[in-house]
């Protein structure tokens, strides 16, 4: 599996581009570039690219000022327009799946097929039943080429595109592992999504992305404070701090908000619970700029009875070079798992 050299992670949110990069060291995987750059309020509109030349530079700044020289990347998506389901075919080759897949696509993902890129793990074979598990994954062709586009005019090269569910278990996997007796969620919040994805037996069994996130807690925020988007950004980031003072009714708004976000990731675990013949979730893990906010983990931890963790990325990953910017890393470790996890992809890989 581990074959080619890694390539540079290019997460582009909502709010920032982040980019990473890592090398094999005789310890394992080592930081050794990271970029962050935030994105004015309307570079990026509900996953559309509004503004490309500010993206395009945004892009190339992340690059420069993290003194990355390599160009090979690996991107993702998300959103609404990409879609994963657990399906169970006959047993086939590969050879034969692939000429396959389109078809099982057509039956399984509620996307006009001409309009997706399509994709495949194989879970499990199941030669006892004469079946196979996979793992389907569609995404929109538009939405790909969009930041395909949008990367290539920056001077990049990407050769992996991938969705953030899967980028941030990827990460998950090489820090911890994929305990095979356990089903848990890692839900990645950022701003205007939170991507979920329910791990099961040592692979992905569900993910859903509902677009909610921070910036429905900013937007609450301004309207109750009457505050400026800015003003309410800055209050948010405070309140995520322990022990800092904070208007009452700020702290309100933000209970209140946070209680939504977590009915609405309920509403997805309980469709997998209800679907899938699991009967728990054992434990939840958040990554994403919002995780920073201890209030929403409370009210998932409420909702979900289980107990809620933010992910801290680098456990087993070292900083490798003095270009390595800490403070950013300290600071801002939850939102960079995306670049993180796609920092882990190869130029060459084999399918399992
Ligand atoms: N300390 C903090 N407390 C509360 N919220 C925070 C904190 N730090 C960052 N955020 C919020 O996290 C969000 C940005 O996170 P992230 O970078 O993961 O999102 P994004 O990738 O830009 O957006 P998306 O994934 O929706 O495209 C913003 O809404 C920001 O306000
Ligand atoms: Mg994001």
């Amino acid at each position: 599996m581990a074959e080619g050299k890694t390539l540079v992670g290019v997460d582009i949110g909502a709010t920032s581009v982040k980019v990473c990069q890592l090398k094999e060291t005789r310890k394992g995987l080592g930081l050794v570039r990271l970029g962050f750059v935030p994105l004015e309020r309307q570079t990026i509109v509900d996953r559309h690219v509004m503004n490309a030349s500010a993206l395009v530079e945004a892009l190339q700044r992340a690059f420069s000022e993290g003194k990355i020289r390599d160009r090979d990347v690996a991107l993702s998506v998300s959103g609404q327009s990409v879609i994963s389901r657990k399906i169970t075919v006959p047993i086939m080759t590969t050879q034969e799946l692939d000429e396959q897949i389109q078809w099982e696509a057509e039956n399984h993902i509620p996307f006009d097929i001409k309009d997706v890129n399509v994709d495949y793990e194989i879970l499990r074979r199941r030669p006892e039943a004469g079946q196979m598990d996979l793992l389907l994954v569609a995404a929109k062709r538009d939405e790909i080429n969009d930041y395909v586009n949008i990367a290539r005019q920056a001077k990049l090269k990407p050769l992996v595109v991938d969705i953030d569910a899967f980028t941030v278990q990827n990460l998950f996997e090489y820090n911890r592992g994929l305990p095979p007796d356990q089903t848990f969620a890692i839900i990645n919040v950022g701003a205007t999504q939170a991507s979920i994805n329910i791990v099961a037996r040592g692979a992905s069994a569900f993910t859903r992305d509902i677009a909610n996130g921070g910036n429905y807690l900013t937007e609450q925020i301004a309207r109750q404070a009457s505050a400026s988007w800015e003003q309410a950004e800055e209050l948010k980031l405070q309140a995520s701090q322990p022990g800092a003072p904070v208007p009452a009714e700020v702290a309100q708004t933000l209970e209140a908000v946070c209680d939504t976000i977590a009915a609405e990731i309920q509403r997805s675990l309980d469709f997998f619970l209800a679907t899938s013949g699991e009967d728990r979730i054992s434990r939840i893990y958040l990554t994403g700029g919002t995780a920073n906010l201890p209030q929403l983990g409370a009210a998932i931890g409420r909702r979900a009875r289980v107990s809620v963790e933010v992910i801290q990325p680098t456990e087993r990953i070292g900083i490798e070079a003095k270009e390595v910017n800490a403070e950013l890393l300290r600071q801002r470790g939850p939102q960079l798992c995306v670049a993180l996890g796609l920092a882990m992809r190869r130029s060459k890989e084999q399918r399992r």
